[in-house]
């Protein structure tokens, strides 16, 4: 008999529900007996042991429904050694939960946030295995993460759309494209829908620089400009400001969003008018597209081997092509970042597309 444990925790993504039927069915296939309890609402579930006891039928039909089953919650990691409002030892009573239902591993969907608490789990003596979820792409040790190619798919069919009403129209449009702090959403989706400047938390841009591209494009004869930009990018001077002074900045900031900001200075630089598109969280929302399904049936039966050997403390994450079990030790806390010099921007830059550097 196995007793495992399974959580969503973080900002939801497709294909989650896809993992968590790879583990089981992995499982259910190669046991007598199962027993799987899901936490509901991430970490939230296992502090507050609000479970459930799920069933073959909770996994059935779930390949291609996006959100979670199991709810998920926002609990950052910088928090969880601090106790709740009413004293709660938060990583006592995960270690409680874990072993008053005598489970043998916890299964841990989510992203970098939630794999530092799973690599603290598993400092504490827990049986950890982690599947990398974020559409941000930005998880150390695995090429890809699942809900990325997903959310380019959205993004993608967003800048799209805006192509066709941009040319009708003669006119600048930005996307602003999730991603947090990295730029492998907007680059992506950038590259595949054919945006003509594509801007990058990783490549702090220059305004004068964005406008000559837009200029160059005039002169060439189109009359519209699409901007693909990353919700965390940043320009060359708010760059040069330390952390304090930049959120101190972005504190007082009279608009929304970098996007605005971009475009009120096009705008002034241009004397062009500029639209602007968030698509937000449809990025994470809908059915995960085919590649996503098999790539979370591939880790989720690679996770379900780590337990049938018993094998802990890894994440499961996708190198060259493989699913490997990398040391939670070895990537916890590390962001992977787009290269500014890596082939895809050389390319990308070599095809006309402007960075704004
Ligand atoms: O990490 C996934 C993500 O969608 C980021 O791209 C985005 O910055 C963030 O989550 C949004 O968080 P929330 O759902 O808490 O608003």
């Amino acid at each position: 008999m196995k007793r495992i444990g399974l959580l969503t925790s973080g900002g939801d993504c497709q294909a989650l529900n896809a993992a968590m039927r790879g583990v089981v069915k992995g499982l259910s296939a190669n046991l007598e007996e199962l027993e799987v309890y899901g936490f509901h609402n991430g970490y939230k579930g296992l502090i507050y042991g609000d479970y459930r006891l799920l069933t073959s039928k909770d996994f059935s039909g779930i390949l291609t429904k996006g959100g979670t089953i199991l709810g998920s919650s926002r609990q950052p990691f910088k928090l969880m050694q601090v106790p709740d409002e009413n004293g709660l030892d938060k990583v006592a009573a995960m270690k409680h939960t874990y072993h008053k239902l005598n489970l043998d591993c916890l299964v841990i969907l989510g992203g970098n946030g939630t794999q530092k608490t799973a690599n603290l789990l598993r400092e504490e003596g827990l049986n950890i295995l982690h599947l990398p979820k974020t559409i941000d792409n930005d998880i150390y040790g695995t090429d890809v993460t699942f809900g990325f190619q997903s959310a380019i798919d959205i993004a993608t069919d967003v800048i799209d759309c805006i192509h066709t009403t941009a040319d009708s129209h003669n006119r600048i449009f930005i996307v602003e494209v999730m991603g947090h702090k990295v730029g492998w959403l907007t680059l992506y989706a950038g590259v595949a829908s054919g945006a003509d400047i594509i801007l990058l938390p990783e490549i702090p841009y220059d305004i004068k620089k964005i406008t000559d591209a837009i200029d160059r494009r005039k002169k060439a004869g189109n009359g519209f400009t699409i901007l693909a930009v990353a919700e965390g990018a940043i320009s060359k001077e708010d760059a040069k400001l330390s952390k304090k002074e930049y959120k101190e900045k972005l504190a007082k900031r009279k608009y929304p969003s970098v996007s605005y900001e971009v475009a009120a200075e096009i705008e002034k630089i241009t004397g062009a008018e500029v639209r602007v598109t968030v698509p937000g969280h449809m990025q994470r929302g809908g059915s995960p597209c085919p590649y996503d399904r098999v790539l979370c049936t591939r880790l989720g039966a690679a996770a379900a081997k780590a337990i049938i050997d018993n094998d802990y403390g890894y994440m499961i994450g996708m190198v060259d092509g493989k699913t490997k079990r990398v040391p939670l030790k070895d990537v916890a806390g590390k962001l992977k970042m787009v290269e500014p010099d890596c082939q895809m921007i050389k390319e990308a830059k070599r095809i006309g597309i402007s960075f704004g550097d």
